[in-house]
């Protein structure tokens, strides 16, 4: 009477009114059923509770409570009530054990594991091929493939599992070719999802020649399979993260010959690879087309066009799933803050940060640093604080990303006191935020602390500098007119110079009157295959400040020979919202004949009020270069 009714009962209510029957009743026995019916609905504490009640749990329960624990993330529960059934002397069966090693694996385990191992063994369960597999599966998530190896070769009987599980276990350490060799030697059963998992692994190692070995071997081999959607997905996603777009459009053409089903994750998939390997237009012409978008369609357009440059892009793609009604999450808007801040758009940038705000969106201190990042880069320094202050669980990018944007603008004690804020409160420093350290010293002109700060994060942190950390240094030392420091620093840096760093002493010794620093500088600038216009410029300028006119026309004449080019530049602002965009000397933009008219009476208006522009350092007649 009352076990149909528990069968088909779906709520709390009716099961509180089964249990009190059961109790009132004394049908103590409906407990084990109650028990099931409480472990599908997953009341986890109740049906512990109604176990504990259960004066002799059968092994069936047991194993239930313990592999409900497993599948529903309390490892920690499923690995004491196993020793728990033990201690009461219950036999475990071979049910219990591939919970049981499921629980090691997800905490990685390994001695815990190891132990269970031991039992298998001593209760006869290893003579159960589920069980085997089971270990090996456990072995490999905890990164032992080494013993999940030794588990397969003493076994009587294995299955397309037990290989399956050891390769991609090899293909997870990254030891592909550790898989690739035990693939040569798996007897049959060599299905898609096995072709699939070495052709991913190779790819994720960058062996496209390899991969792309794997997919043909795949096509004619006698197996008998032939690539799906998720091989596909794997092939694409490795052509995404090497930029090789030949390789995806002919991805592409194979899936549309073959007629591979496109569901959602391939069409992505798709566009992913066009977008990241430089084809926006493809990209969004598939995306434009897909009929089931979901966030991460969305997503990888909008990374894609923010990863490419294409930041008006991004903004108008995020506006149009605003207007969609798509809920945006982190990624969505980490990658439209970081466009906000590509373009300088304070405005876009707040009324994001609002919209977030508004939306409860995970403000998680990705978000953070990137609003940080935004609020920097679109000029506003006090909102980047603001934003840092109020975070909680500050982790090291949004420390850096503090401390640089303070140091950017010129805030260069703050950005030292922040920096020392960030040790006290135990966050290790990395070579990042010696970036920021080093150009706030720079931008505030802190020498004694630019040396201090550079040889702490050498000794103290033993990190090796990089080229920016180099350049921060040799721009601190060259301005400040320790020329011959700067110099002997660059010449034993331990990463080769290049030719920026080179410019940059440059302009210390034209601003210190150094010509004999010069002179060595120029062996660098001028051997350069490419050397930069710019600094060209300015050794030929220095030559002309002390009358050099030979060493004037030898620069001259190498630039002409060389055909140094100037790159063109190109820049946005925002006008009530809308982001405009300007080539140098391009009239691309709709207006921009009326910009220009603009631009130029805004001269003739500095001029009529007196400004007249520094041109010192602007080159002297480049068209007579
Ligand atoms: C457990 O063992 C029994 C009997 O040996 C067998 O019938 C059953 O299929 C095994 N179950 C699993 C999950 O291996
Ligand atoms: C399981 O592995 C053990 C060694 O770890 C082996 O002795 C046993 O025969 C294996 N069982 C099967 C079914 O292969
Ligand atoms: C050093 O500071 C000056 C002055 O603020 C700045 O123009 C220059 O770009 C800085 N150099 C580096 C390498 O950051």
């Amino acid at each position: 009477m009352i076990l149909p009714f528990l069968r088909s009962s779906t709520n709390l209510t009716q099961i509180h009114q089964i249990h009190a029957q059961i109790i009132i009743n004394g049908l103590l026995p409906l407990h084990s059923h109650l028990l099931e019916k409480l472990i599908d609905l997953r009341y986890l504490e109740y049906a512990r509770s109604v176990f504990d009640q259960i004066s002799s749990p059968n092994d069936y329960s047991w194993n239930s409570m313990i592999r409900c624990y497993t599948l529903n993330g309390y490892p920690q529960n499923s690995l004491s009530l196993y020793i728990k059934m033990l201690r009461n002397d219950v036999k475990p069966s071979n049910f219990t054990y591939p919970s049981v090693l499921k629980a090691c694996s997800s905490r990685f385990a390994v001695n815990e594991g190891e132990q269970v191992h031991c039992h298998v063994v001593k209760f006869g369960f290893d003579l159960d091929l589920y069980v085997n597999n089971s270990l090996i599966d456990m072995y490999c998530k905890c990164s032992c493939v080494g013993s999940a190896h030794q588990v397969l070769d003493e076994m009587h009987y294995r299955d397309e599992v037990s290989w399956n599980t050891l390769i991609s276990g090899y293909v997870s350490v990254g030891e592909v070719a550790q898989a690739g060799k035990l693939f040569e030697e798996m007897p049959m059963w060599r299905n898609v999802v096995c072709w699939t998992t070495l052709l991913n692994g190779y790819g994720k190692e960058g062996n496209l020649v390899k991969m792309l070995e794997i997919f043909l071997q795949m096509l004619v081999s006698a197996d008998d399979v032939g690539p799906n959607s998720a091989t596909m997905v794997c092939l694409l996603s490795a052509c995404s993260s090497f930029s090789e777009l030949k390789l995806g459009r002919w991805a592409a053409v194979f899936i549309d010959v073959n007629s591979i089903p496109l569901n959602a994750i391939l069409t992505t998939a798709l566009l992913d690879m066009y977008s990241r390997c430089g084809d926006v237009e493809k990209a969004r012409k598939l995306f434009d087309g897909m009929s089931g978008k979901n966030l991460v369609s969305w997503n990888a357009m909008i990374t894609g066009y923010v990863q490419r440059g294409f930041l008006e892009e991004a903004i108008g793609l995020f506006n149009l799933m605003r207007a969609k009604l798509v809920k945006p999450n982190e990624i969505t808007m980490v990658n439209v803050l970081s466009a906000c801040a590509g373009l300088g758009t304070f405005k876009l940038g707040r009324e994001v940060h609002h919209y977030i705000c508004r939306n409860k969106l995970d403000m998680n201190v990705i978000v953070a640093t990137a609003l940080v990042d935004m609020y920097s880069k679109c000029g506003s320094v006090n909102d980047a604080c603001l934003v840092f202050v109020k975070t909680a669980n500050k982790d090291v990018a949004l420390w850096n990303s503090m401390i640089s944007s303070l140091a950017y603008h010129g805030n260069g004690k703050d950005s030292l006191a922040v920096l020392a804020q960030m040790e006290r409160c135990g966050v290790n420093p990395n070579d990042i935020t010696f970036i920021g350290v080093l150009s706030a010293c720079n931008h505030t002109g802190l020498v004694e602390e630019g040396r201090l700060q550079f040889s702490k994060m050498v000794i103290k942190h033993g990190l090796s500098p990089t080229i920016e950390h180099y350049a921060c240094m040799a721009d601190l030392l060259g301005r400040a007119g320790y020329l011959e420091e700067a110099f002997e620093m660059v010449q034993n840096m331990v990463v080769p110079p290049d030719s920026i760093i080179w410019g940059t002493l440059l302009s210390a010794c034209r601003i210190h009157r150094r010509v004999d620093l010069a002179d060595k500088i120029s062996e660098f600038i001028l051997s350069e295959p490419h050397p930069n216009l710019g600094f060209c410029i300015l050794l030929s300028n220095i030559y002309a400040s002390v009358g050099r006119w030979k060493d004037v026309a030898r620069v001259r004449k190498l630039v002409k020979e060389k055909g140094i080019k100037k790159p063109s530049g190109c820049s946005w602002i925002e006008v009530d919202g809308v982001i405009h965009r300007f080539l140098v000397e391009a009239l691309t933009h709709m207006e921009s004949q009326e910009i220009h008219d603009t631009h130029q009476s805004l001269i003739n208006q500095l001029k009529i009020e007196g400004y007249v522009p520094n041109l010192d350092f602007l080159a002297k007649n480049i068209d007579g270069m």
